[in-house]
């Protein structure tokens, strides 16, 4: 299938267009037209039914907007760059890295230096996108992605838009884990926008500046907490791990959940756990499994926040897409927050049995320190304090030796012994305050729109003519039914056409009502935007004793069943929920069409 066929359908048929048409677009933002805006909720509400309500999780929804702070201690005002190169002819900004990529066999530019990076593109001759101007020579510099903002007037309080909404759970940790009464393991998830100031979006819904997140952030206890991983040991999983991306002839690894995790190709347990649940949950909304796989990052390619990262990807056009990270994140975040933030990142483990433990401790004699060290008397007393807890031997002798500042106004000072009061003290201790560690599943909604409009569209030939349809899963596709009356110049077949969908709609289903032109065409119309039941409404439905029956046409096979009304609701909504069509066809009547379809 061609990309351009598929945009073009998108856009004509309503599932997504680029933003503000009418001022000249704007690069990066999409509008989710009606097809779209349906599918995408359709794909939000099946990934919170699985990440959210089936593992036993809770939702929140944060600001998008997040103060300075936030950003300094996550690391992301430092660390969270692109690599931008301008050209000196026509000022043209490019991501240095993907232009490498494009004219070389390097596959992951971004793990060099930006030094590595000017001295390839000097090397292979790498021009403009725009112009064809040479770039050699110029700088490659770091682009941070974040959209800056001011919160209230004036520029007192600089903020950010979040670039992931996982910082949004991150930051609420300390009131999040009240709720989950201090116990771990425990999961958060958030649907949401995150943006990215791009450096040059591309690929209709793949690089967007604005776009949807679904985010699972797993708080675990990295000593006791195992995930439940017997409930996916036997999903089968292609796995692409570094090494074999490193290696020549490198290859996929074709294992089940439990084998990678026992032969340590999958590090983590819980990042394996989420890899069978994913692999699961993709191929139930549609994705093809023929075109996905997992692929673990290289060293150079992991966010500064990742242990260890697996991407999930789909092949779209011929190019493989990321479409959710995997990343065990450590304690890194809530250590961050923790060290930055005026709360409590941590959770109270509580012993098996109490543990009776030494401290060290120190009470310094302030009436020395004071006019020794004037201002950094309180300083040397809380480096006094540090060291006992971290080396008790270094009090052994008569003087102590301390240091405060940091890099180039760092002191050392000593200390008598005696005036430190050291003592080591038994206590009994109930348990500790631990720093949990972090399991994050983040999914690329739009990328995953993206990939099942991809991976469903089809062509075919039906009654000799060639039609276009989309193979969307019922449960994810934008509309659950259609119906129609067959002919509009007979007031009792729209009566019940009319009737029919209403009850419909009633039953919380969404239907298209359509009387306009041919059968045919209605049903092609239909196939296109992948509406996976069509219902028509004939005489022989209302004709006879027996009760009012109306066709209802699988879209993929193109086959028909006569369904009673009263019963038209249920079998829908059974079909919606993951029912096959055949055991309608086993229950009810077929409708005999002349239809051969034959799928190119
Ligand atoms: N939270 C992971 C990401 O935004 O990439």
């Amino acid at each position: 299938m061609a990309g351009g066929a598929l945009a073009e359908l998108a856009k004509r048929r309503g599932f997504f267009f680029g933003a503000n048409g009418a001022y000249g677009g704007t690069a990066g933002f999409y509008t989710f037209g009606p097809q779209g805006a349906a599918l995408k909720r359709n794909v939000e509400e099946a990934w919170r039914d699985r990440f959210t309500r089936k593992e036993g999780n809770r939702e929140i929804e944060a600001p998008t907007v997040m103060p300075e702070a936030v950003f300094e201690a996550s690391g992301h005002l430092d660390g969270f760059d692109d690599m931008l190169v301008e050209c000196g002819e026509c000022g043209e900004s490019s991501r240095a890295d993907h232009l490498v990529e494009d004219a070389t066999d390097f596959e992951d530019a971004e793990s060099l230096s930006g030094g590595a990076v000017e001295d390839l593109i000097h090397e292979h001759d790498v021009a403009c996108p725009s112009c064809g101007v040479a770039l050699a020579g110029r700088d490659v510099e770091n682009f941070n992605l974040m959209f800056a903002t001011d919160i209230g007037p004036g520029d007192a309080h600089p903020g950010y838009l979040r670039p992931e909404t996982a910082q949004g759970i991150f930051v609420e940790f300390p009131r999040l884990k009240e709720y989950a009464r201090g116990s771990l393991p425990f999961g958060i998830t958030q649907i949401g926008p995150a943006y990215r100031n791009e450096i040059s979006p591309r690929g209709g819904l793949l690089r967007l500046r604005e776009f949807t997140q679904a985010e699972l952030e797993q708080f675990i206890d990295p000593e006791t907490d195992e995930p439940p991983l017997d409930r996916v040991a036997d999903v089968d999983v292609r796995l692409y791990p570094a090494d074999e991306q490193a290696a020549a002839d490198g290859e996929y690894r074709d294992t089940t959940v439990g084998e990678a995790v026992a032969d340590g190709t999958i590090g983590s347990a819980w990042v394996g756990y989420y890899l069978g649940v994913a692999r699961e949950w993709y191929e139930r909304v549609g994705v093809d499994m023929d075109r996905f796989r997992f692929r673990q990052h290289l060293a150079g390619e992991r966010a500064h926040y990742a242990a260890d990262c697996w991407d999930a990807e789909s092949e779209v056009g011929g190019d493989w897409i990321e479409i959710a990270g995997f990343a065990y994140r450590g304690d890194y975040d809530l250590s961050k927050h923790g060290e930055h933030g005026d709360d409590a990142f941590t959770v109270f483990k509580r012993y098996d049995e109490p543990k009776t433990v030494e401290r060290a401790t120190v009470d310094p004699d302030m009436s020395v320190l004071g006019p020794e060290f004037g201002g950094d008397a309180a300083a040397v007393a809380d480096a006094l304090e540090t060291l006992a807890g971290r080396d008790p031997g270094a009090f052994e002798g008569e003087t102590v030796t301390v240091e405060i500042g940091e890099g180039d106004d760092a002191e050392t000072h000593e200390v008598d012994a005696d005036v430190a009061n050291f003592a080591v003290e038994e206590t009994t201790e109930n348990g500790e305050h631990i720093t949990p560690h972090v399991v994050e599943p983040s999914f690329g909604v739009g990328r995953t729109v993206q990939t099942l409009l991809a991976h469903a569209y089809e062509t075919d030939e039906v009654d000799g003519e060639e039609r276009t349809y989309l193979a969307l899963e019922p449960e994810v596709a934008p509309r659950d039914a259609a119906v129609f009356p067959l002919v509009t110049n007979d007031d009792r077949l729209v009566e019940l056409a009319t009737r029919v969908a209403d009850d419909l709609r009633a039953a919380g289903l969404s239907v298209a009502y359509d009387d306009s032109g041919s059968i045919g065409r209605r049903y092609r119309r239909q196939d296109e935007v992948g509406t996976p039941f069509c219902v028509t409404v004939d005489r022989d439905g209302i004709e006879g004793d027996g009760p009012e029956t109306v066709t209802v046409r699988e879209r993929d096979s193109a086959a028909q069943v006569r369904v009673p009304v009263g019963e038209l609701a249920a079998e829908l909504a059974t079909l919606r929920a993951g029912g096959e069509f055949v055991s309608l066809s086993e229950r009810y009547d077929s409708v005999e069409t002349d239809v051969e379809t034959t799928t190119n």
